[in-house]
Parts: structure tokens; sequence; C-alpha cells
């Protein structure tokens, strides 16, 4: 049944193959677990005959892709790389300032890129454009569909902030649904619902600090009579937000904002190279395989963090599989094997595979959830604490905090998960669920894509939201009115009470009166 579904959904699919249209995609953060959400989008649609370009620090560089043109950012990595260490450390202390970090830094980079000579000949190119994509955590770049005068579809690698939602006129709400920055609470105390409240608001009042900046950009680089960026995001046609009802809170959506999540960047199993492949399986006893993604750089961990890992590892009777950046670990022991680079969806394929320690990165949980691996978490910053929260609490593992790393602690976690069946069987059943699906993240993406393009916008759908008071929306003047209301015949009826009190007390009186 399964199977006619997703033929049919695939059919649907390619009804329309109708004329290809030019697609502008812009993916300007220099991360690739940012980039890889979206490569897939750009492969396929220029696959269905769209003239596709993308402005992109990671080009997919595959020369069979004729129709995809790609505006290489790679030298954004550089000071990229200088700075997230920096801020991802200083997330633990301080998320504000660590937030603040990125948007200022993120800023500079947007600025370097539109100083590039490519983007320079790219602006004052004459291109017409009939849909453009473009990631939200650079706003600057939404002046694109502006310039070009084309409908955009808004996309985020992760889930939506609040401040997202919000432009697309969806729902809200701090205590159901807090920023994915704030973990995951399953029930949350007073005071951790005032925290969300209070956290929400900040990142609200930093993303209206940042807009000055982003305006100031927009004008040295498209020009004077441009709308502010806050309006152009308001402007958006749909939302692609990288969440699904497996990982993510179940939350009402309207129909703009579209979940292309769950895996969406899954791509099919290929052999591992051949030397790992020999060394996992002659792993009979099983083997555990930990990294921290791509952004936490695990030879930039603090040293005393790095000590503790290696201590545990040293004691545990498994092979441990270690991605990490450097040639040289010192005090590596013997069942520790590192590597600069890993293909992970096919590492986490391995069937000798026990155990994934990962810092719960959205695209790393995706592909264990999808694959059936338990975990043991480990986060740094971002989401990646609520992404392991929830995880912990749907049962597919154990988490550590890395500031507070103990050996004991953490060596009998990692035996807890890969001794007791009960946290594999529960992947295996979240596996199963967020297969199950009427249609991919990816081909729900290239249908609402296409989507657009036909209907030059998706204007009709727009949330009602958008177009009323924010002090009607939360019922300020109805509640005022019936307060008013109340107070004013409370009034009365103690204006009549007390007359009529009155009345009788004088004819009381007057009647105490005539008896004497
Ligand atoms: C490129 O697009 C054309 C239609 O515009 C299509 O016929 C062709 O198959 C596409 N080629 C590739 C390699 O995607
Ligand atoms: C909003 O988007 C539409 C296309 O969807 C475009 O025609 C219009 O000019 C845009 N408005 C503003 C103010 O950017
Ligand atoms: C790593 O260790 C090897 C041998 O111990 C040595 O030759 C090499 O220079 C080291 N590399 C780095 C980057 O330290």
């Amino acid at each position: 049944m399964k199977i006619i579904v997703r033929v049919l959904a695939i059919v649907v699919l390619f009804i329309h193959i109708g004329d290809g249209a030019r697609i502008l995609g812009i993916v300007p953060t220099p991360s690739i677990s940012h980039q890889v959400v979206f490569q897939p989008l750009w492969r396929e649609l220029s696959l269905r005959g769209h003239q596709v370009t993308t402005i992109t620090t990671d080009p997919i560089k595959d020369p069979t892709l004729t129709n995809l043109t790609e505006i290489d950012l790679h030298f954004s990595y550089e000071a990229w790389n200088k700075i997230i260490m920096k801020n991802i450390l200083a997330f633990n202390d301080n998320p504000i300032r660590g937030i603040l970090g990125f948007v200022e830094q993120g800023l500079d980079i947007t600025d370097q890129q539109l100083r590039h000579p490519s983007m320079q000949s790219f602006l004052k190119s004459e291109d017409k454009f009939d849909l453009a994509i473009i990631e939200s955590v650079a706003p600057v770049m939404i002046a694109f569909a502006e310039k070009f005068q084309c409908p955009f579809i808004s996309m985020t690698s992760m889930d939506g902030f609040t401040y997202l939602y919000k432009s697309m006129g969806n729902p809200t709400h701090p205590v159901l649904f807090p920023d994915s920055i704030y973990p995951y609470y399953e029930k949350m105390s007073l005071a951790q619902r005032l925290g969300s409240v209070i956290s929400t608001n900040v990142m609200s009042i930093m993303i209206a600090y940042s807009s000055f900046s982003q305006d100031q950009l927009v004008k040295k680089y498209f020009g004077e009579n441009y709308p502010s960026v806050q309006h152009l995001m308001n402007n958006a046609s749909l939302l692609f937000v990288n969440s699904d009802p497996i990982l993510h809170k179940i939350r009402p959506l309207v129909p703009t904002v579209v979940q292309i999540g769950g895996g969406s960047h899954l791509r099919k199993p290929k052999p591992l190279p051949h030397d790992l492949k020999e060394k996992l399986d002659n792993e009979k006893n099983g083997f555990i395989y930990f990294s921290l993604g791509s952004n936490v750089k695990s030879k930039d961990i603090p040293m005393e963090t790095r000590t503790t890992i290696l201590e545990t590892f040293s004691e545990l009777p498994y092979t441990v599989l270690w991605k990490f950046e450097a040639e040289n670990l010192s005090n590596k022991p013997d069942n520790v094997i590192i590597s600069k680079w890993l293909p992970q969806q096919d590492v986490l394929r391995h069937p000798n595979i026990k155990l994934f320690i990962t810092q719960g990165g959205l695209q790393s949980s995706d592909e264990t959830i999808h694959i059936g691996v338990p975990i043991v978490g480990m986060p740094f910053f971002g989401d990646q604490a609520a992404n392991i929260k929830r995880m912990v609490a749907k049962g597919m593992g154990l988490s550590v905090e890395y500031t507070a790393l103990e050996k004991n602690d953490f060596k009998a976690k990692i035996l807890e998960i890969i001794q007791n069946p009960k946290y594999r069987n529960r992947v295996k059943e979240l596996a199963a669920l967020a297969q199950d699906q009427p249609m991919t993240g990816l081909e729900r993406a290239i249908w609402w894509s296409e989507y657009v393009i036909r209907h030059k916008g998706a204007a009709h759908l727009r949330s009602p939201l958008l177009d009323i008071p924010w002090y009607q929306y939360l019922l300020l003047d109805v509640i005022a009115v019936l307060l008013f209301g109340f107070t004013f015949s409370t009034y009365i009826l103690y204006i009549l009470v007390r007359s009529l009190l009155r009345l009788i007390r004088r004819n009381l009186n007057d009647n105490e009166k005539k008896l004497k």
C-alpha cells in the first residue's frame, strides 16, 4: 500500500512537466549543514527542465546537471571558520551574546559576499526569473526578489524561528512553541514559560535591531528605492521549514508554511570507502560513531572535555569511529579511529553500528531517526539542545553536557544505550513513522515551488493574520469592551442595590417614627 501511495505521488508530481521556468536559489550561509538541505532541491528542479541559478557557498559541481548554473561563494568559509567556534563556546555562557555574534558577523559575511566580483556582475545582470528561493537567515538577499520582480519562497534549514512564522501570519505561542534555540521541555514550569516568553521577545528585538543594518546593506548594493527588509520578508509567497511532525512538535500551520523536513537531504546508500568498510565489517562486537557535525570542530573543543572523552572511550569494549578534523590526536587509545571526514549516512547504515554520539544538529538528528540508530547527545549550541531533549523524551537515547562531562556517567550512558534494546527498538518505531508519508519533504518542496511558478505567487493563500492589527488578534479591544461593560453593569447594579437599600431603610425609619 505504501508503495502504491508513493508511486501515485510521483506520478502526480510528474504530470506537470510544463515549460522550464527560471529559478534563482540563494543559500549564502557558509555551513554545509545549511547547504545539504537544499542541494537535492536544486538538483531535482534542474533535472525537471528548469533553468536553475544558485548562489551558494557549496556548489554541487556536477557537470551532468546542464541546467544548473552555480555562483560560488566558497571563500566565505574563511571568515566563518574564524568566528564559528568562538560564538559556539560563547553561546554556552550567554546565548544572547552567541546569537548576536552570529547576527553581526553574518552581516559582515553578507557584505563580503555582495562585494565579491561574481556577485557584482550578477547584480548588474539583466536576467529574468520566475521564482527565487532564498535562505531567510540572510534577509538582505531577499532584495534580489525585488530586483528581479519575481515571487519568492523563504526557507530555512532548521525549524522556523518565531519571527519567521510571524512573518507568514502563522499562529505562534511562546509556551506551546518556544523558539528552536530554547531548550525543549515536555511540560514547562512557570520559570521555563517565563524564560521562553523573554527569550522569544529578546530574539524579536535582536531581529529588529539587525534589520537597520540589513537595510543599510540593501541601500549600499541594490539602491535607494528599496522597501525595508522587514517589508520584503512579509511578502514571501511561502516559507519552507525543515521540520516534520515526528521530530518536531505538532503545530497548526497556515498553507503558506510548508514542512519539507524529515530527511529530505537523505540520499541513496553508497558503498563505504574500501578500507573503512573493511574495518567496520570486522567490528563484530559493534562500533560507536562519534561526530559533532560540521560546525562544532572536535579539534577545538575544551581540552578538559577532550581528555574525559578519550578516557571514557579507552575503557569501552567497542571501537569508536570519531570524526576528528586534525591529523593527530594525542593520547588516542587503540580502540579509537579518527578521520577528518566520513560519509555519515553510510556509516550510520552499517549493520555493525550500535550507537551514534552526536551534537544533535537537525540533519544528524533526521539521519539517525530515519536510519534507526539510538543516540547519546552532546549538544553545543543553537537548536542542538532542543533537538537532543526531544529525542531523549521520545526514548531514542540519553544525553550528557559537554561542560560537565564526567567519565563514569558518560560511560554508563553509552553502555546502557548499547546493552538495553529498548532504545534501538524505539528508534526503529520512529523510523517507520518518519518514512510513512504520502510525499517526501523533497517532493513537497518541488511541488510547491512549481505551484508558486504556475500561479505567479501565492497571494490567495496569504494568512488573514497579516492583515489585522495586533491588538485585534490579541483581543485587546474586545477585552476592553467586555471589561467596560462588566464594570459598568456592576456599577449600575451597585447604584440600584444602594438606592433600594436606602429606600427600604427610609421606609423602616418612617415606620419607626410613625410607631413613636
Ligand atoms: C535541461 O532542460 C531541458 C528543458 O529545458 C530538458 O529537456 C533537459 O532534459 C534538461 N537536462 C538536464 C540534464 O537536466
Ligand atoms: C510582493 O511580491 C509580488 C510578487 O509575489 C510582487 O509583485 C510585489 O511587487 C511585491 N511587493 C513588494 C512591496 O515587494
Ligand atoms: C602527525 O603524526 C605523524 C607521526 O606521528 C607526524 O609525522 C605528523 O607530522 C603529525 N602531523 C601533525 C599535523 O602534527
